[in-house]
């Protein structure tokens, strides 16, 4: 907590900050004291996620957009690079779109962020997907990097990226690789939202995918607080830290633990269409280099964090449409790929849906 306090009169560039990481990343600058750009196309990010929280410009932008970055990361002291696609499903409909972003838009940002030779420190959000499933447990940084997905391809040749240009140029930055997160601010139909939304619809047989892989969960404001904090360590500089509890939980598992706080009992059927191609079967964290390093531990427990994310669900009922449907639109009986454009802006509705 003491190093979020040297947030107080530095202006932090949150590429991605109105996503549900990026607003809990702004929200915990915010009320350390700093000021935050938020940098975002609204893809998935909404605005209403950054509503009250004081000292935060919101620039309406692209990744893409090289100029645009330029000249809003003016006068920052400090850069937090999480735009990216993140949805692995929606990876193997647009991979080039996700190279695009995920891959030569993070390489914008640390550009763009070099040339402007006053910045103190970079921090780059990568993924704990890039590991692939679990070889050794519990995976540390040095875990062999073999991904499942195009998603974590794209993520990992981002990585490798910001290490090289770090090197090459003697720019500062720190790699952080979450494993799952989650919480309230839901942009996306990853696991947790997508059983929380069964439950809150009355479904009494939840349809889900692979309900024994297991995942290794933190609760969104614990992630935040380990990105943050990187950025005010000189030794993390160059180093790539995960962030996970070192706990796992199998899909089943959250399904019962959601039943016990919501008192309703369910069911699970397998859904064979949610079952994800080449999918990771274990993601264990090892955080012993983020409890060195950030000296950060996760604060919130899983049942906790669960019942906060229900909570804020019950509050802000989230409707996903069908997910692989999603990304497909039937014309004249057959299916035809949708633009990116139609898709973004399908995102923008939180309407959308797949674990
Ligand atoms: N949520 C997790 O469990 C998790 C785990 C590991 C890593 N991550 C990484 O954390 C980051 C944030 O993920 P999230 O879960 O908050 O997802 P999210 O979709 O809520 O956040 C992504 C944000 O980036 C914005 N964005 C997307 N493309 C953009 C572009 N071209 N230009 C500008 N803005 C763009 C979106 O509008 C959104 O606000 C991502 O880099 C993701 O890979 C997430």
């Amino acid at each position: 907590m003491r190093k979020l306090l040297e947030c107080k009169n530095n202006t932090f560039f949150v590429t991605g900050g109105a996503g549900f990481i990026g607003s809990e990343v702004t929200k915990q600058i915010s009320n350390s004291g700093g000021n935050v750009i938020v940098y975002d196309n609204f893809s998935s990010g909404k605005k209403t996620y950054l509503k009250n929280i004081p000292n935060v410009k919101i620039i309406n932008g692209d990744l893409k957009n090289k100029s645009l970055l330029s000249k809003s990361m003016k006068n920052c002291q400090y850069v937090i690079n999480l735009a990216a696609y993140p949805f692995i499903p929606d990876s193997y409909h647009y991979p080039q779109e996700f190279f695009d972003v995920n891959t030569n838009g993070s390489l914008n940002v640390i550009l763009e962020a070099k040339n402007q030779k006053k910045i103190k420190n970079f921090v780059h959000i990568s993924t704990s997907e890039v590991y692939g499933t679990s070889k050794i447990n519990p995976m540390n940084e040095d875990h062999p990097t073999l991904p499942h997905s195009t998603y974590a391809v794209s993520k990992l040749a981002a990585d490798r990226a910001i290490f090289t240009i770090h090197k090459e140029h003697d720019f500062p930055a720190v790699i952080i690789r979450p494993f799952n997160s989650y919480g309230p601010k839901i942009t996306q139909p990853y696991i947790i939202p997508e059983i929380i939304l069964q439950f809150l619809q009355g479904n009494k047989i939840l349809k889900l995918g692979n309900i024994e892989s297991s995942r290794d969960f933190t609760f969104v404001s614990d992630t935040a607080r380990g990105i943050i904090t990187s950025l005010f360590v000189d030794k993390a500089i160059g180093e790539t830290i995960n962030l996970g509890s070192g706990k796992t939980y199998k899909i089943k598992d959250i399904v019962n633990i959601a039943s016990s706080i919501l008192n309703t009992k369910v069911s699970i059927k397998m859904d064979k269409k949610r079952i994800r191609p080449f999918d990771v079967n274990l993601l264990i964290c090892d955080n012993k280099k983020a409890q060195k390093l950030l000296s950060w531990k996760p604060e919130v427990s899983f049942r906790e964090g669960l019942e906060q994310t229900i909570m804020w669900a019950k509050e802000n009922p989230i409707n996903f449409k069908n997910a692989f449907d999603g990304f497909v639109s039937k014309s004249n009986g057959k299916k035809k790929k949708r633009t990116v454009k139609q898709y973004e802006s399908n995102k923008a509705q939180t309407n959308f849906r797949r674990n």
